[in-house]
């Protein structure tokens, strides 16, 4: 077999056989495949497309081209989220204390970001002392004491997934179906969870632009997944505008804390997270229906003590828990900007990747992944889609350390606001739920 036959398969079309695939990622592995040669059979399924066999043929590969961890006993009961990823997403923090609170053990592995702002791992990253670089049987042995782990995901899971993302991000054949789900369903098998939710995200934000695209991934994700033997859900959510409030590191942290104490219970963070946590109850067979389920969260929430679970997953893994009831124990910023409105109106629009933009350029996120992050900059967005403003009122805040830059994030900013005479229709959030 030879690496130049293969791409040669794809680029008329053909399907692959299970042991094409396996040749190419090890191939990959071994170094024996040049670069250029898998960029070009990268492009070549980013036009030919795979099939279901094809793409589950990949996953499978790339989950042993590392180690699988095993959960042991709690595989079963233990929970797995993962987001294909949006700007101002800090669902996952806001969910697995909460969920952890509700008596579902979490086991969550994250990637650091690579984006216009940080990952999961780095906005937690942001409390004073939290540290992510869990072992694997420390991060078991964590779930068993408190109910809830979170650690960064090593070059040990699913090697061949970093290389051809490494590939893919310079090649421009990241937005590919079949190469997204495999890249996600291969990370959270080799997680070791049994019991996955993907949170799948189309808009402007997004990698999927419209929902159509977004069911047609979805719906591979779970085929896959289910052919994998794991108990998978997909729900199809909105990224037309960035999530919540605040998108940067710290920023977004308060966020989850703000709704962790129970400040925050209308809009997108708080539907998302009730949702999400009431469908993994009714996944985990505790509830027979999404409405008692949802009913008993918010009541965990409103008792307290999600926001006390998130206090000891801090404390557990050595953060500073002062910060939850002290923001100024977040790192600092010199600069607060505030962007106001010229004219009185209904915010139309917000435009998530010039906000997102805006981040990277205050530094909120990084190039390369030696890069820097500053925790404390970011956008808090004081009037989101739908929402009444009148001329001079504040649209968002930017939090900066360097003047230079406010003033590039400010021309974003602006740009990503559209203002409009009439109310707009504000659509739901989620558009639909796959199994
Ligand atoms: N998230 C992933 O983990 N992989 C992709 O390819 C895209 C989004």
């Amino acid at each position: 077999m030879r690496v130049v036959d293969i791409i040669e398969a794809k680029k008329q079309g053909r399907e692959h056989t299970k042991e094409e695939i396996d040749f190419l990622i090890n191939s990959l592995m071994n170094g024996t495949a040049a670069d250029y040669q898998i960029s070009a059979w990268l492009m070549a399924v980013y036009f030919q497309g795979m099939t279901d066999d094809e793409t589950a043929y990949l996953t499978d590969a790339m989950v042993r081209s590392g180690e699988v961890i095993d959960l042991g006993e709690l595989a079963g009961s233990v929970i797995d989220k993962h987001s294909t990823g949006g700007v101002g997403d800090k669902v996952t923090i806001t969910l697995i204390p909460l969920l952890a609170a509700c008596g579902v053990p979490v086991a969550k592995l994250s990637g650091k970001g690579l984006g216009h702002t940080g990952g999961t791992i780095d906005k937690l990253e942001s409390i004073p002392g939290f540290h992510t670089g869990l072992s694997i049987p420390d991060m078991i042995a964590q779930v068993k004491k408190i109910g809830v782990a979170i650690g960064a995901q090593t070059q040990k899971l699913t090697p061949a997934d970093g290389k051809l993302y490494a590939l893919r991000d310079v090649t421009a054949t990241v937005d590919s179906r079949p190469l997204i789900a495999s890249s996600v369903v291969s990370k959270k098998i080799a997680s070791g969870a049994d019991n996955i939710i993907l949170d799948v995200k189309y808009g402007s934000g997004a990698f999927m632009k419209t929902p159509e695209d977004a069911v047609k991934l979805s719906e591979i994700m779970v085929k896959i997944g289910k052919k994998l033997n794991k108990n998978i859900t997909a729900v199809i959510t909105s990224m037309d505008e960035p999530l919540g409030r605040a998108v940067g590191n710290s920023v977004e942290i308060i966020e989850a804390i703000e709704f962790l104490k129970g400040n925050i219970t209308e809009g997108d963070i708080a539907e998302l997270t009730y949702d999400f946590a009431a469908l993994s109850l009714v996944q985990l067979g505790k509830y027979p229906d999404t409405e008692s389920a949802k009913k008993f969260v918010k009541e965990v929430i409103s008792s307290g003590n999600a926001l006390e679970k998130f206090r000891e997953l801090i404390i557990t893994q050595g953060g500073d828990a002062g910060v939850i009831d002290d923001y100024t124990k977040f790192p600092p910023v010199k600069y607060a900007y505030e962007l106001k409105s010229d004219r009185d109106g209904y915010v139309q629009h917000i435009d998530a990747l010039k906000i997102a933009y805006g981040c990277k350029l205050l530094g909120a996120g990084r190039e390369k992944k030696t890069d820097d992050i500053d925790y404390g900059v970011g956008v808090f967005i004081n009037k989101k889609t739908g929402e009444a403003v009148k001329a001079g009122e504040t649209l968002c805040i930017i939090y900066s350390n360097d003047e230079k830059k406010t003033q590039s994030a400010l021309k974003y900013c602006k740009e990503a606001f559209t203002l409009s005479d009439t109310k707009p229709v504000v659509h739901d959030l989620i558009y639909e739920i796959i199994k």
